[in-house]
């Protein structure tokens, strides 16, 4: 099999999921385009940039020329606004998330983030973390599902903690919860027990419309990909896991075309080492989707590999890699860029439906890996390792030599 097959069948075309809507009984039809549909007449788009903390501003400079070059092959123009999250927005305006930087998020076409998050912060009070701040932004853009794809490249098979026959081919997608949960749950805080222990308390909680919606689109995601859907859940012990169950198992009659199962969380981790093999598509909420997608990106070799899209039922999506901000190689010109701009290309493909682009970077990036381009966690024997601005010219050079076939 060609190479570029496997990152395609990853990112398979999911355009304009993000006007996916919930409240109809039927999902639009706009979430059915095909890789054939025509691009949208709309060739300029507005993108917000948010490159945080740590090798934030690294990686997303990387991404933002690919983007530009790639576009300007199609013909696709973008304006790009900066603005302050985290840890570079607590120093400058004294909190996390400034208002400005959600108006400005909304008022575009789409979102393209770095990281957030540093030593600096780590003590802060709950409501001046930069991780709050992330928190806000998504809660604010009602971005409630997350895809996030595990893919391993056959060029960094050997980059993989597992064995080769077992990492070998691994292609999942995880469809994260991403506004609800305990992540938002109420109430939350601190108090003093009556005994005098200081005690921290969350709630995990989901309501019938937050599983309906983000089950839809997963259920979407697996048909769109080998039509395998497994719901992660821990049902036999939480009551916001047993209604989930419920309202999955009764959406499964709508989509008679994909192949149901439940999983719960703890069997799940074990099963993700065990035989990756066997998942195509993964729902899970909030919090079991943040631990799932950082195990399922070891299966893949490096956490550095892999992007994330954010999506609601309408308005700009969100569009960041898996990894945080790595303060200990920020500013060391060490950092993956290729997480980031992978998430560029699902900023094309998933929220702008930009799919030629989008083709473009995703070839441009397995180019750069056949030509032997490594960081310093995805290196291996015989590779060439380079620091993160090389690899992004070297990507550059691969977008502009790679004309890919018409869609
Ligand atoms: C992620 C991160 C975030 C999360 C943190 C930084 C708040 O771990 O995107 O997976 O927990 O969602
Ligand atoms: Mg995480």
């Amino acid at each position: 099999m060609a190479p570029s097959l496997q990152l395609f069948h990853t990112l398979k075309p999911l355009t304009h999921i993000n006007r996916f809507s919930s409240t109809s009984s039927r999902p639009p039809a706009s979430v059915r385009c095909s890789a054939s549909a025509a691009p949208p007449s709309k060739r300029s788009y507005s993108i917000t940039l948010l490159p945080g903390d740590g090798i934030g501003p690294e990686v997303v400079s990387v991404a933002k020329d690919v983007l530009v070059l790639a576009g300007s092959f199609e013909g696709i123009t973008f304006e790009f606004q900066e603005m302050l999250l985290g840890g570079a927005a607590l120093d400058a305006t004294g909190v996390p998330m400034p208002d400005e930087t959600l108006s400005v998020s909304k008022q575009s076409d789409a979102v393209l983030l770095g990281a957030i998050g540093g030593y600096k912060w780590d003590n802060n009070e709950k409501h001046l973390k930069p991780e709050t701040g992330l928190l806000q932004l998504r809660s604010g853009l009602q971005v409630f599902a997350n895809l996030r794809p595990a893919t391993v490249f056959p060029q960094l098979v050997d980059a993989s903690t597992l064995k080769r026959e077992v990492a070998e081919g691994v292609d999942l997608m995880v469809v994260r919860e991403l506004t609800g949960g305990i992540y938002f749950g109420k109430p939350r805080g601190f108090r003093t027990g009556e005994n005098g222990q200081e005690t921290g308390f969350n709630t995990e909680i989901y309501s019938a419309h937050e599983i309906d919606r983000i089950a839809r689109l997963a259920f979407e995601t697996a048909r769109k990909r080998c039509g395998k859907l497994c719901s992660v859940d821990k049902a036999n012990v939480l009551e916001a896991s047993m209604l989930w169950r419920k309202i999955v198992t009764e959406l499964a009659h709508e989509y008679p075309d994909v192949e149901l199962s439940h999983m719960y969380v703890d069997n799940a981790a074990m099963q993700l080492i065990r035989y990756p093999k066997q998942f195509d598509t993964v729902l899970t909420n909030n919090i079991f989707g943040d631990i799932l997608s950082d195990e399922a990106s070891m299966i893949t070799g490096s956490i550095g590999m892999l992007p994330s899209a954010s999506v609601g039922a309408s308005g700009p999506g969100l569009f960041e890699p898996i990894h945080g901000s790595a303060p200990d190689i920020a500013g060391q010109d060490k950092a993956n860029p290729f997480a980031t701009v992978l998430s560029a290309a699902m900023l094309l493909k998933y929220g702008l439906g930009e799919e030629r682009a989008a083709e473009r970077i995703e070839k441009a990036v397995l180019d750069t890996l056949n030509r032997g381009f490594r960081t310093a966690d995805i290196y291996s024997a015989g590779t060439k390792l380079v620091g993160c601005k090389q690899i992004g010219e070297e990507i550059l050079k691969s977008v502009e030599s790679h004309i890919p076939a018409a869609v």
